[in-house]
């Protein structure tokens, strides 16, 4: 155990004087798969030439060799000796060596981004969705948390895709960090240049809320994958007192995000089985009880389901095995299958978000390494296969809904049978498309978000008192179009501690709209000034929200006036905060879908009981909810019209040009 002293003591240092000695590859760890062989001989000196820029000259020739091996066995530079021995950990605040609490605030939340509890591969700096990175390079560690200690709040430290570029005199109000991830000229946004830039050490992928610091583990997503499968059951259902029980949900992949599904399987009352073909992942969502039991055997897996929703009660199984598999065995005994998705990491088809049927793990490892076009053909014939079978079970009465990762984008790829007989549109929606779009986002309500920075579990509990009581308040007035969401989320608020949903640091996420998320924030705020909580609080969202995120596939998904694929509103949104007094903003290239298809930015706010952090707030998460609405009710989408329009009636300094509806009997015929 490393003191507190030697800890800050560490953290100071930075990038160590001295070359730390080489680390032993820890197979206990879940790492991240070798990304292919992509540069020439030139650029891989180029590559080499650019990590060494850290690192003074007279030890170029002994960091050069080290570098270059690691370049040839990983495909990337990940500096692994550099890896701190510290514990990397969400901690209380005042632990992290600060002139800045805003900066030892953003420190807590990088350091919870790559706690080894949380981070899907935390030795290569990658928190989630394969390749969601937080930094490149163990260099760019610590050279950011040694700027992020020193800074004060006269400063912003600017990032370029994990690199600190350096700190830069602004004001109080002005983010303390400006993150950009990914950002690249969109003509050199396709999978492959993310494979190239990425290994030059240039740009990386910052999924959504891995480089902006603000994934607080699986359950922002326990949180919205329970209000989809509650929602969806409520589409499938016959009538209104139809609940969720004996409904059976079958999808796949227990990684970051999508290990979240059996626990939200369970909240919602259904019986799942989720496939995985990693047994470490299947393993480790099952030790932390997210999941009732794993099952090898697919035949089992399917009975064992059935027993349980004969029984009409909940349960969860991991199915350890390949999703087609299952899915093409559930064809051959014509079962019944209420709702379907799939969350393999499709955005990633290439370099181990997708694995194909017919190869084990390991086989699946070594050839898309060593034998990338081959494992691109066995990718597309397992996605024709897989949307094969589940056609059949649809044609059988299934509800199946593409879960935003690019699935049924890479199907038609793949020249699976997914597109209606327009060609243009897919069989199947994507959950934006008929559930989050209409029943959340265009009402405002979205993955609002914050973490304790004492790391107590006393203020956790506090804050989810707090925020239960504005909700109770706020749904006595709310009006008949909202009660259903304002409803799910104190459920969810209630029952949030029993859950048991914190993995890393104290944090919590609920729905609301852009009252709610004002109101909860000011009140506490409030409690952290009276010292009824006793430590500063980080309010933050995911991307996956009203306005952050322009992404045609998925959030903007149910846009239907062809701006779908503009990204003015994530571009507007992050320049928005950054001035209305976010702490730190971030603007990425492709969360979620994919490099190259989707904008998407986020914000982190520190409320610190100051009456700036409340003038702040109201400011900055009025316009972050708002901009999105104005946008979606300029698509014409009916809730969001409501939405805005009674924003509008509460705040009379906000003024939105509204659509006029057009008669399409105007339209038709003249063309
Ligand atoms: N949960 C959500 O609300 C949500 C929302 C939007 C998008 N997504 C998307 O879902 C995807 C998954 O995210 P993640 O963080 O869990 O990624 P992840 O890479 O951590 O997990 C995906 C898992 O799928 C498994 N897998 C891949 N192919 C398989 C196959 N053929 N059969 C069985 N298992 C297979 C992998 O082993 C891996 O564990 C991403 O594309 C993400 O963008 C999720």
């Amino acid at each position: 155990m490393i003191s507190l002293e030697k800890f800050k003591e560490l953290v100071l240092e930075g990038i160590p004087t001295e070359i730390p000695a080489k680390k032993a590859y820890d197979k206990n760890i879940n790492h991240a798969p070798i990304r292919k062989d992509i540069l020439t001989k030139e650029e891989k000196q180029l590559a080499i030439k650019n990590a060494l820029r850290y690192f003074p000259k007279h030890q170029h020739a002994e960091l050069a060799k080290d570098f270059a091996d690691e370049l040839k066995t990983y495909g990337r530079i990940y500096m692994y000796r550099y890896r701190p021995d510290y514990e990397i950990k969400a901690r209380n605040i005042n632990e992290f060596p600060h002139q800045s609490k805003q900066a030892a605030a953003i420190m807590l939340m990088i350091f919870n981004n790559l706690d080894n509890a949380v981070a899907q591969h935390p030795h290569e700096l990658i928190t989630y969705g394969g390749n969601g990175a937080v930094f490149q390079n163990w260099a760019q560690f610590r050279l950011t948390l040694k700027y992020l200690a020193e800074m004060t709040d006269e400063q912003t430290l600017v990032m370029y895709s994990g690199h600190p570029m350096g700190l830069y005199p602004s004001h109080k109000d002005a983010p303390r960090v400006v993150v950009t991830n990914g950002m690249v000229i969109p003509n050199y946004s396709k999978p492959d240049d993310w494979e190239r830039f990425n290994a030059l050490g240039v740009s990386q992928y910052g999924q959504m809320t891995a480089g902006s610091y603000m994934y607080i583990g699986p359950q922002g997503i326990v949180h919205g994958t329970t209000i989809t499968v509650l929602n969806a059951c409520r589409k499938i259902a016959k009538n209104a007192n139809e609940g969720t029980e004996g409904k059976l949900f079958v999808t796949s992949g227990l990684g970051g995000m999508s290990g979240a599904q059996p626990k939200a399987g369970n909240i919602a009352g259904v019986v799942s089985i989720t496939a995985e073909i990693n047994p470490k992942a299947a393993y480790k969502r099952h030790e932390q009880g997210w999941v009732d039991e794993v099952i090898e055997d697919t035949d089992k897996a399917i009975d064992t389901a059935l027993e349980w929703k004969a029984k009409k009660q909940p349960h969860s199984i991991a199915y350890l095995g390949n999703i087609v598999d299952l899915w093409e065995r559930m064809v051959e005994r014509d079962i019944k299958v209420d709702i379907g998705s799939d969350q393999t990491s499709l955005h990633n088809p290439w370099a181990g978000g997708y694995y194909p049927v017919g190869l084990s793990y390991e086989e699946a490892n070594e050839m898309m390494a060593e034998k990338p076009e081959l494992f691109k053909e066995k990718v597309h014939q397992s996605l024709v296969r897989q949307i094969a079978a589940i056609n059949k079970l649809s044609d059988n009465g299934m509800y199946f809904f593409d879960y935003g990762n690019a699935f049924l984008l890479e199907s038609s790829r793949a020249g699976a049978d997914v597109m209606k007989a327009d060609g243009l549109t897919f069989k199947y929606p994507s959950y934006v498309q008929d559930i989050m779009g209409p029943m959340c986002f265009d009402y405002g309500f979205g993955p609002f978000r914050w973490v304790c920075t004492s790391n107590k579990p006393e203020d956790l509990d506090k804050t989810d008192k707090i925020a239960e009581k504005v909700l109770l308040k706020l749904a006595e007035e709310a009006p008949e179009e909202i009660t259903q969401q304002m409803k799910d989320n104190i459920r969810w608020i209630q029952q949030a501690k029993e859950n048991k949903l914190v993995v890393g640091s104290q944090a919590r996420i609920l729905y609301a709209d852009a009252l709610g998320r004002i109101k909860i924030a000011e009140a506490f705020n409030e409690a952290i000034k009276s010292g009824e909580i006793t430590a500063p609080v980080v309010l933050g969202r995911d991307h996956h929200d009203v306005s952050g995120t322009d992404s045609p596939f998925r959030e903007t998904s149910n846009i239907y006036d062809g701006s779908q694929f503009t990204a003015d509103m994530a571009i507007h949104n992050v320049i928005g905060d950054s001035f209305r007094g976010a702490t730190w903003v971030s603007i990425h290239n492709g969360g979620g879908v994919g490099w190259g298809e989707v904008i998407n930015g986020g914000f982190g706010m520190l409320l610190d009981g100051s009456d700036d952090a409340d003038r702040r707030l109201k400011m900055m998460l009025h316009w972050d909810v708002n901009n999105g609405i104005s946008r979606r009710s300029w698509a014409r989408n009916e809730g969001a019209i409501f939405a805005i329009k009674r924003a509008m009636e509460e705040n009379p300094n906000l003024k939105v040009t509204l659509p006029e509806l057009v008669d399409d009997n105007i339209v038709k015929g003249l063309f």
